[in-house]
């Protein structure tokens, strides 16, 4: 949500801002801008709409000099055009900022100004900040954020660039992602370490409210009160191919090929694969934990939250433990019932959701353990949490999830295992039965993956259809909520999720020839009952498309797409490959922009 970039060092500024913001082009895409500084001062060049706008502009306008920032905008104050977008400047044009969060007290602070004489151009609340700085400012920009930071009520991750000190940068966040890396007479921030990884691996994570003053050779760190403050150099895992589209036409489609090494990947560092048992110093319960749990509530967002709903089935079916899914939005507002021993697990790609975030605190709050799921290594949720578990998907940077997904749900496969066996449901024979089984899920995910033709071919037939329905029972309804969500957010077609049993008591209605439902039936018990909403919606004329790893009666003209066999519990990790790839084509074939869908960002930092 908003990429911002900032750059200095002794060569010209504008290539490195314009690639730190392409690779966070996926964080909003409504304007981009950026302000340098040189021989001519401060310059800013912005644009509304995408980055190839912003690049246009800078040919006909050129701009040079060693040290800048950048922004990429997801709009939320003021609609997304050209003098909305940042870089925002004060009144006297000597100081920028660029902004990702919100200034929840900017209408208050923005009359005062008015009040003083301050003429504001653009309707958005990062400009406050601009002119606030510009008007307090006496050349020492440190002193100028030690005055002007407490008076700004909300989220933000600030950088901040002044002609008094033109060689110099200034960041700092609250609530919003913000990292440094360190280079050879060079040093970058970004809001993503992908952004970083081609110029360097070594990045410093500020914590809310310190303040980073940075040169091309020094970057130093202050508390909020001025005093200078040590930080640790953080060594980033990911290499540069992996932000890289690599071949493939969309960083979409190059994900979903990537999950059978992602899977391998987070196996290989959870479970010893030569005994097949799990590395208990990786897990995150001891068996003392583990037999006193008496409840667990699971909290996350969109796509983080199907992979939670997997969690509670995975949980309560293998270790029989009550687990709850909470949509992280509601929970940190609702009415929560602590429980004893209640242990509260948030799932977060990204690590900086704004919801997701603010539910990890209210646990903290009510004095309950939290564990992470996270996959951007040293986010706000992985630092913020008792105990964090990495899902080894490298950085995931089309916008619809999906590598990270898998690799979630592979997560609450091992920790259902894991406690199954700690509480003494599942014998370690058992458990090693079931680890030898996700060892070979890598290779059944590529058999799927090797179908996708089949599944594009299929989604030309099905171009002309106007809904699709989703439907499954248990786990399999949890991936029929993933499947319409992947649909309709980069497709934008009509797609719905429903529990199969629930179909007739209204949805119904709306089949007829022009919907297409896919039906997925991995559930051994609950196979049967499946079929007969099968053919329930087949009597109504739905075109039908089945999903399953079972010898099942096929019903006229139904499309089915064979599932490579595994155990119930694991089947929603094989077909969700599938799903994903019918999302993907049926996009393609309807001409979408698959890896920046319309309205949305990856990495939702505001509420
Ligand atoms: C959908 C998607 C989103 C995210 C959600 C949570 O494809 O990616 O629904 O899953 O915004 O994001 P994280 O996992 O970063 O907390």
């Amino acid at each position: 949500m908003c990429g911002i970039v900032g750059f200095t060092g002794r060569t010209d500024c504008v290539k490195v801002l314009l690639s730190g913001l392409e690779s966070q082009e996926y964080r909003g895409y409504d304007s981009a801008g950026i302000a340098v500084l040189g021989q001519d001062g401060l310059q800013v060049r912005k644009a509304a709409g995408r980055l190839a706008n912003l690049r246009a502009e800078l040919t006909q306008n050129p701009v040079g000099g060693c040290t800048g920032i950048g922004h990429t905008r997801w709009a939320t104050h003021g609609e997304p055009n050209e003098v909305n977008a940042h870089p925002h400047t004060d009144m006297s044009g000597r100081v920028a900022v660029v902004h990702n969060g919100i200034i929840e007290n900017f209408a208050e602070l923005k009359s005062q100004l008015i009040d003083q004489g301050v003429k504001f151009r653009s309707q958005t609340d990062t400009e406050v900040v601009a002119q606030l700085l510009g008007l307090c400012d006496r050349g020492d920009m440190r002193a100028t954020l030690r005055q002007v930071l407490p008076m700004l009520r909300g989220s933000y991750a600030l950088v901040i660039a002044s002609a008094s000190q033109p060689d110099t940068l200034w960041c700092v966040r609250c609530n919003n992602p913000l990292v440094i890396g360190r280079g050879e007479g060079a040093n970058y921030i970004a809001s993503d370490v992908a952004a970083l990884l081609r110029y360097t691996r070594e990045v410093y994570l500020p914590d809310d409210h310190e303040v980073a003053e940075i040169t091309a050779d020094r970057i130093s760190f202050f508390a909020p009160d001025g005093s200078p403050i040590e930080k640790e150099i953080q060594q980033v895992g990911w290499d540069v191919d992996s932000a890289q589209k690599k071949g493939f036409d969309h960083f979409m489609l190059k994900e979903i090929f990537e999950q059978p090494r992602a899977i391998a990947d987070t196996l290989r560092h959870y479970v010893d694969t030569d005994t097949l048992t799990l590395r208990r110093d990786r897990m995150p319960f001891t068996r003392k934990q583990a037999v006193l749990l008496r409840q667990l509530t699971i909290v996350a967002c969109g796509t983080a939250y199907h992979a939670g709903m997997m969690g509670k089935s995975l949980i309560q079916r293998l270790a029989r433990i009550p687990v709850q899914a909470e949509i992280a939005s509601e929970y940190r507002y609702s009415e929560t019932l602590a429980t004893e021993n209640e242990v509260v697990i948030a799932v977060s790609q990204s690590g900086e959701t704004a919801d997701t975030v603010a539910a990890v605190r209210k646990a903290k709050k009510n004095g309950q353990r939290v564990i992470s799921l996270c996959n951007v290594i040293g986010s706000t949720i992985a630092r913020e949490t008792d105990a964090v578990l990495y899902t080894l998907a490298g950085p995931e940077i089309a916008v619809a999830s999906t590598k990270a997904y898998s690799t979630q749900m592979l997560l609450f496969e091992l920790i259902a295992l894991d406690l199954a066996n700690l509480r003494g449901e599942l014998s370690d024979e058992e458990l090693r039965e079931h680890l030898a089984e996700l060892l070979r899920i890598p290779e059944k995910m590529e058999q799927i993956l090797a179908q996708k033709d089949m599944v594009k071919e299929f989604t030309r037939r099905m171009k002309d259809c106007e809904d699709v329905f989703f439907i499954g029972r248990l786990m399999d309804y949890y991936s029929s909520l993933e499947a319409a969500l992947k649909l309709k957010e980069i497709s934008y077609l009509h797609s719905e999720a429903y529990a199969a049993g629930e179909l007739k008591h209204g949805t119904i209605a709306m089949i007829d020839d022009t919907t297409l439902v896919v039906a997925i039936a991995t559930q051994e018990s609950v196979l049967e009952k499946t079929m007969s909403n099968v053919e329930e919606v087949r009597a109504r004329g739905a075109r039908l498309l089945l999903l399953s790893d079972h010898e099942i009666a096929v019903p006229a003209k139904a499309e089915v797409w064979a599932v490579p066999q595994t155990f119930d519990a694991f089947a929603p990790i094989l077909t969700i490959v599938y799903l994903q790839l019918f999302a993907y084509y049926m996009a393609l074939q309807r001409g979408c922009d698959i890896d920046k869908p319309r309205n949305l960002a990856k990495s939702v930092t505001v509420e």
